[in-house]
């Protein structure tokens, strides 16, 4: 078997800030040698296509291998060949080609001759691919491989991806001559030279030099670099490849990016979005929902233009409405989720009422409430309105509501949101109960969150519709 490439020799950094970066880069989460390594039997397999490709094998027959290569072969030999848990691990989850033809189409109409299009942490190459596509199917095959050639650019930590990146780019000249009835024997030693093992976080150079970021990063957790100026903490890596693009990028670049879900919605991204949008311009949302059958993760593409001057944030789209300029719940209500902790707050104190997501019936209006509990911490005192965190995408009543009128203080659990009605009024209350329960906000919060979570950003900024024809009306109990 062939020689691979050790992976994890990343290449040295240079500036303070790349090492940083690269210093967070090494996380045990990445695939470990061994993992990667027997990965190394799929780039075995793309050789002898192109192999049998160069020597003359029945021209059908390699172009349905060739086929299966340049669409789901490499994800589907990912998972057989390194397993589910270890992609679980390291989020190393590759587009696939009905995704990577979304972020493609997104790039196509601004390409021209001396574009360059990069991809930081590329994996097999799927969004390269898909762009390639569509300036291979512009050019006639040789000029098709030398411009792919000039203008193809990535990067990945693991030597066995780029290798099947690269196979993948001959395969697909290969195939163009194939159809073409050309000669092939050059495509054996095409080199696309702009692709090559390393940090897409810490190696600034092909991001400079493009024109146009194509990225479907990790969506690990990971822990924020000690410059990180919008959180501490634990972090969506994904946020720190988008920042590391937009930051190191040259003003006009465009970028196109598919990124979990709690990046366009969670409100604990309220300062990552602030620093994105006064920086990045972006002019497509588009919400895609969960990423496969085999990543049970939400996402959407952000498609937008590295902005020429300093310009001030703006708000996010994910927060924008079409009444935003109108009113909204968080005029009327302060929003913020119960405190108790069920399993982890201390059993002391005052025996209090207790409300949590088993007790509260949904579209009731709560007169008693029979559950208590020890607690020593802030109460709600009623008329109130909760809300449960967890909401599908998609279902009916998104917002699922009570109102609480039972005459003393309450504890709440976290499970629950907790809207109090700035003037106490229970008539604001009812009123709210009408608009959670209206269709217009299930599709609202459709458009807003795609993840099973609502958050109290989305709550505050629901528009306070002023229709209100009940359809879920409370009832007593
Ligand atoms: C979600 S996969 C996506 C691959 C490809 N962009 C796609 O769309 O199919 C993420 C890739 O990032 C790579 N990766 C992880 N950390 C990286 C880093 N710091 N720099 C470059 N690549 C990295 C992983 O090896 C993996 O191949």
């Amino acid at each position: 078997m062939r020689e691979t490439q050790v992976s994890l020799q990343l290449p040295q950094s240079t500036t303070p800030r790349a090492r940083r970066l690269d210093a967070w880069n090494q996380p045990a989460k990445l695939l470990n040698q061994h993992q990667v390594r027997s990965y190394a039997k799929y780039v075995d397999e793309l050789q002898e296509v192109l192999a049998d490709g160069l020597r003359g094998g029945p021209p059908d027959l390699i172009i349905s291998r060739i086929d299966d290569a340049l669409n789901r072969g490499p994800a589907e030999r990912l998972r057989e060949l390194v397993g589910r848990p270890a992609l679980r691990r390291s989020g190393a989850f590759f587009s696939g080609p009905v995704l990577a033809a979304s972020v493609a189409a997104q790039v196509a109409p601004s390409l021209n001759k001396t574009s360059v299009i990069y991809d930081p942490a590329c994996g097999g190459g799927d969004l390269l691919i898909s762009c390639a596509q569509q300036i291979a199917n512009r050019l006639s095959p040789r000029l098709a491989s030398a411009q792919l050639a000039r203008c193809i650019a990535g990067r990945d930590v693991h030597g066995e991806f780029i290798e099947v990146s690269k196979l993948r780019l001959k395969l697909l000249v290969l195939r163009k001559l194939l159809v073409a009835k050309s000669g092939s024997r050059f495509v054996g030693s095409l080199d696309f030279p702009m692709l090559s093992v390393g940090s897409g976080l810490a190696d600034f150079e092909p991001i400079r030099n493009a024109t146009h970021i194509v990225l479907n990063p990790p969506f690990i957790s990971t822990t924020a670099p000690p410059d990180c100026a919008w959180r501490s903490g634990r972090v969506n890596s994904a946020a720190l490849f988008l920042e590391t693009c937009i930051k190191e990028s040259q003003p006009g670049t465009r970028i196109v990016a598919l990124l979990p879900e709690v990046l366009r919605s969670g409100s604990s991204y309220d300062r990552w979005r602030s620093m994105v949008l006064g920086a990045y311009s972006i002019d497509r949302v588009e919400v895609i929902g969960r990423f496969s059958s085999h990543a049970d993760v939400d996402v959407f593409i952000w498609a937008g233009t590295k902005r020429r001057a300093k310009a001030v944030p703006r708000r996010s789209p994910t927060t924008r409405s079409p009444s935003a300029s109108k009113l909204s719940v968080g005029r009327f209500f302060t929003v913020r989720v119960g405190p108790v902790v069920d399993y982890r707050s201390p059993r002391t104190g005052p025996d209090r009422r207790y409300l949590h997501a088993r007790n509260a019936d949904a579209w009731a209006e709560i007169r008693r409430i029979g559950s208590r509990r020890r607690w020593n911490g802030a109460l709600v005192n009623p008329p109130f309105v909760v809300v449960r965190r967890t909401s599908r995408p998609g279902k009916l009543a998104r917002a699922e509501a009570s109102l609480v009128t039972s005459g003393l203080p309450v504890a709440v659990e976290n499970h629950l949101i907790v809207l109090e009605p700035r003037r106490g009024s229970l008539r604001q209350c009812r009123h709210l109960m009408r608009i959670l329960g209206n269709p217009r906000t299930d599709r609202w919060l459709d458009r807003q969150i795609r993840c099973r979570h609502l958050t109290t950003a989305a709550l505050k900024s629901l528009p306070w519709w002023d229709l209100v024809s009940p359809k879920r009306v409370p009832r007593g109990r």
